[in-house]
């Protein structure tokens, strides 16, 4: 299995580029199915998951151009050849529920195979159902696939009973080709949603709302092919921020947006790290050393869940004691036992984990559990004295496309080990 083997500590100097952001790009492939027209997405992330989600694609009968070179990809729909998203696929990534809207709202039919609970939590995903049955779907469980069917979907108005980024987006995919407007209350406003819109519109849908609690989607009969630029990773820009951040050092983020990132670089500038923007990218200063913020998670345009375990790696070598509460996944503090095996002091106690800084870390053997959790080991790993081994970084890759090459330009000693 491949690892990374990080020697600390490490401070961070040059410039890197941000990619497109693996969230965005992830619903926004499944907005290609709603139309037969071909559709063709630029800034598109070097990723695991965007592979597994094309593997998918192909056994769907979609035709694909992918062009690693260009980060760009063509897709077309033209006709089906299967409605089914099978357990193999769907067990090693749930987004992949995210075909559900698309293929129901145009072919009538599809059939996904039920996400079991994750590393991170249970994740149900009833609001997806209980919504698509107020479209006039018939939905049913069958062999631990979801059917759904109907024969047309109607325009609704959803309340969903909690936040939900992927419930959102298949809603509004779906509604896009229903009969009558849907309004969706309580939506997610977090900006890949917005950037799915924006993709929805460019293809002739009929979207309003998009970034506020309530989404309007009056249905139209077809949509058609269009050309989209995926949003940059604001996870991927959080990640490297919280890096410089710990380490110390001067590090230009090319294509960093700022807009998309507001409260984890309203914490970070309070931890004493200099962030500067200009109109291509983010410049991020740090002497290391930072002073302790503490955060809770919260949908959009609160502190993101997906930069937890980095912001918790920061607070390992900090000035002080900070206490992180996870509010949106019930079992996301996996990465804590390991933080532990590097030296850090942390208690955790129900959702909120109270981590006091050490003067250092010590690098040792961990174990990378989920993707977000992997990054916040990098960065623990650069800080940390000594010889820092992360196994299991397929689920790093999963959502981070060549950070050891990334943070190695930035004169890190990284190395992706492959050990069988
Ligand atoms: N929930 C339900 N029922 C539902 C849907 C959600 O109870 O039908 C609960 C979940 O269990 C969770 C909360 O609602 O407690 C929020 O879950 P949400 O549906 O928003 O999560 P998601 O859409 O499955 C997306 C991202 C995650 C990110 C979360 C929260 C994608 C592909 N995934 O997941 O990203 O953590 O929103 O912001 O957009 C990651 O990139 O590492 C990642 C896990």
């Amino acid at each position: 299995m491949d690892k990374y083997r990080i020697i600390g500590p490490n401070r961070l100097i040059g410039e890197l580029e941000i990619d497109g952001a693996k969230n965005a790009a992830l619903p926004i492939f499944c907005g290609s199915l709603l139309t037969s027209d071909p559709v063709f997405i630029s800034n598109v992330p070097k990723l695991k998951d965007v592979e597994t989600l094309l593997k998918l694609f192909s056994e769907l009968g979609v035709s694909i151009e992918l062009n690693s070179s260009t980060a760009t990809c063509g897709l077309q729909t033209a006709s089906i050849s299967s409605l089914e998203a099978p357990y193999e696929l769907v067990k090693t990534m749930r987004a992949s529920i995210l075909v559900l809207g698309p293929l129901l709202a145009r072919f009538g039919e599809v059939k996904v195979s039920l996400p079991g609970g994750c590393a991170i939590g249970n994740r149900p995903i009833d609001q997806h159902i209980k919504a698509f049955e107020s479209m006039g779907a018939k939905v049913t469980l069958v062999d631990g696939y979801i059917h759904a069917k109907c024969r047309k979907l109607n325009g609704s108005r959803i309340k969903n009973d909690m936040v939900t980024v992927t419930g959102t987006e298949n809603i509004m995919m779906a509604a896009c080709l229903a009969e009558g407007e849907t309004i969706i209350e309580n939506a997610a406003r977090e900006p890949e949603v917005v950037d799915l819109a924006i993709f929805l519109k460019s293809m002739g849908a009929r979207i309003s709302g998009e970034g506020t609690d309530v989404i309007s989607i009056l249905g139209v009969k077809k949509l058609f092919g269009a050309e989209h630029k995926i949003i940059s990773d604001r996870i991927e820009t959080g990640t490297f921020i919280c890096a410089i951040a710990a380490c110390g050092g001067d590090v230009f983020l090319r294509n960093a947006n700022i807009n998309s990132i507001g409260v984890t670089v309203t914490k970070l500038r309070q931890s004493g790290t200099d962030i500067s923007v200009d109109k291509e990218g983010l410049t991020v200063t740090s002497k290391g050393k930072p002073e302790s913020v503490s955060v809770k998670t919260a949908p959009f345009p609160g502190f993101a869940t997906d930069m937890q375990a980095q912001i918790m790696a920061v607070n390992l070598v900090s000035n002080g004691t900070a206490r992180i509460t996870e509010n949106i996944f019930e079992n996301r503090f996996m990465h804590v036992q390991e933080m532990k095996r590097l030296g850090a002091h942390i208690k955790v106690n129900g959702n909120t984990a109270v981590v006091t800084g050490r003067e250092r870390l010590c690098g040792a053997e961990v174990m990378a559990t989920d993707l977000r959790a992997s990054a916040g080991l990098v960065i623990a790993g650069l800080v940390a004295e000594g010889e820092t081994v992360i196994d299991r970084i397929y689920h790093l890759e999963r959502g981070y496309a060549d950070m050891d090459k990334k943070l190695a330009n930035l004169g890190a000693d990284v190395l992706r080990v492959n050990q069988c």
